[in-house]
């Protein structure tokens, strides 16, 4: 059995910091899917298939990394995928409450799940979508916190 680990989130848009844990998850797993969530309660700025558009792109250079769109429970995609592990990335204390709770309820829809962190390298510690988007909105820099595809994203976004 292949070691098939998912990665999820929103992107919305995926950042340097996505990347990154993308990047790590890639170098020990035989196969990464980044499964880029609906997120239709946080009414992002970009839509579903923009978000995975932007995502196919940005790792297109990783040969063992497969981008798809879900709107279904996170622990459903993984069993419809045949994967066994969620890898996502942790920042800061902050995330760890909600991380907690995820991976709380995800454990208790499916034992057999497991969940893992990899820890984001100071670098990318504040990092975060919305900073980005809070960035571009007010046209202030922000291109060197993402890959170029999204750089022309937000920016065609917020042309006025
Ligand atoms: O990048 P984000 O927004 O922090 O990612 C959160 C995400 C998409 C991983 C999480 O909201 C999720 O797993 N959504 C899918 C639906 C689901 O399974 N929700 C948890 C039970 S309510």
């Amino acid at each position: 059995m292949p070691r098939r680990a998912i990665t999820p989130g929103t992107f919305d848009p995926i950042t340097n910091g996505h990347l990154d844990i993308i990047c790590r998850a890639a170098s020990m797993m035989d196969e990464v899917i980044v499964a880029v969530a609906a997120s239709a309660g946080k009414n992002p700025l970009f839509t579903l298939e923009e978000r995975t558009t932007l995502v196919r792109q940005a790792t297109a250079h990783i040969p063992n990394v497969s981008v798809e769109p879900f709107s279904n429970l996170l622990v459903e995609f993984a069993q419809q995928r045949q994967a066994h592990v969620i890898v996502k990335g942790l920042r800061a204390i902050t995330d760890f409450e909600y991380e907690f709770q995820m991976n709380a309820l995800n454990h208790q829809l499916d034992y057999d799940l497991e969940t893992t962190f990899i820890m984001s390298p100071p670098e990318f510690m504040y990092l975060s979508s919305s900073i980005v988007r809070e960035l571009a909105s007010l046209h202030a820099d922000f291109e060197q916190f993402v890959p170029a595809c999204v750089v022309q994203a937000l920016t065609a976004k917020f042309a006025n």
